[in-house]
């Protein structure tokens, strides 16, 4: 298993920033450090959140590209000039393209609040509690063309409370993520994770579909990991 000693970050956003904040607190007592944020919003939130913490900050406006392509190879060069060990896309509104994801294969992560393959794409506790849900979570996937398609490598799952509103259930989600995203980051910055083709691996083992399912006790202290059987 190949241990990086400093794992170095790229964080992606576009907006709040919540989960920013869980991977900042969190790298205070991990084995990742947060090299440089980039947005390509001006007006992210997340930007006086990374500047707080003395992390160097990037806007890469996507208004100011003619195209997508533009922007995406604005956005690798400015990356390859900082060379991370791994790309976090944290709230990061804008599809990448393959020329993007193929250059940094393997060495991009992103979060999605679903309980993938279920609802890639936007709104997606609106139409969980329009399918009628019992439950829903969040995801974190290695980034791949397909859109919120790649590996899936964890998962935390929430119940759908009766009479919940988008906006609880997004909470009940949001709050999950916070947890399970800088705990997949600390695995991959110890050498433990790994994608290979459309596999992801974690411990040179195979992940199933859904990833592994992490388990937290709401109001306990402690927290914990339930791995698959073959984990
Ligand atoms: C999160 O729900 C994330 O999963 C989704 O966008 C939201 C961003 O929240 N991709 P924040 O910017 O991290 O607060």
């Amino acid at each position: 298993m190949n241990q990086l000693t400093h794992c170095h970050i790229v964080v992606l956003i576009s907006g709040s920033g919540s989960n920013l904040q869980a991977l900042i607190d969190a790298s205070i007592s991990s084995n990742y450090k947060i090299s440089a944020v980039i947005s390509n919003n001006p007006d992210a939130y997340g930007l006086q959140r990374a500047e707080r913490d003395g992390i160097p900050i990037q806007v890469i406006n996507h208004r100011a590209f003619a195209s997508r392509e533009e922007f995406d190879l604005a956005l690798k060069q400015a990356i390859d000039q900082i060379d991370p060990d791994l790309i976090v896309l944290a709230g990061f509104m804008r599809i990448l393209g393959s020329d993007f994801v193929n250059h940094f294969a393997g060495k991009i992560l992103n979060i999605h609040p679903s309980l993938l393959p279920k609802y890639p794409g936007i709104n997606t506790h609106q139409r969980a509690l329009e399918a009628g849900e019992k439950e829903h979570g969040a995801s974190v996937h290695f980034v791949t063309e397909a859109l919120d398609g790649g590996p899936v490598i964890a998962q935390e799952k929430v119940p759908v409370l009766q009479g919940d509103t988008a906006d609880e259930l997004a909470a009940r989600v949001l709050e999950k993520e916070h947890i399970i995203y800088p705990k997949v980051v600390s695995w991959f910055a110890s050498g433990r994770l790994h994608m290979q083709g459309q596999q992801a691996f974690l411990d040179q083992e195979p992940l199933p579909p859904t990833g592994v399912e992490v388990k937290h006790e709401p109001i306990a202290k402690h927290s914990d990991i339930s791995l698959p059987d073959h984990l």
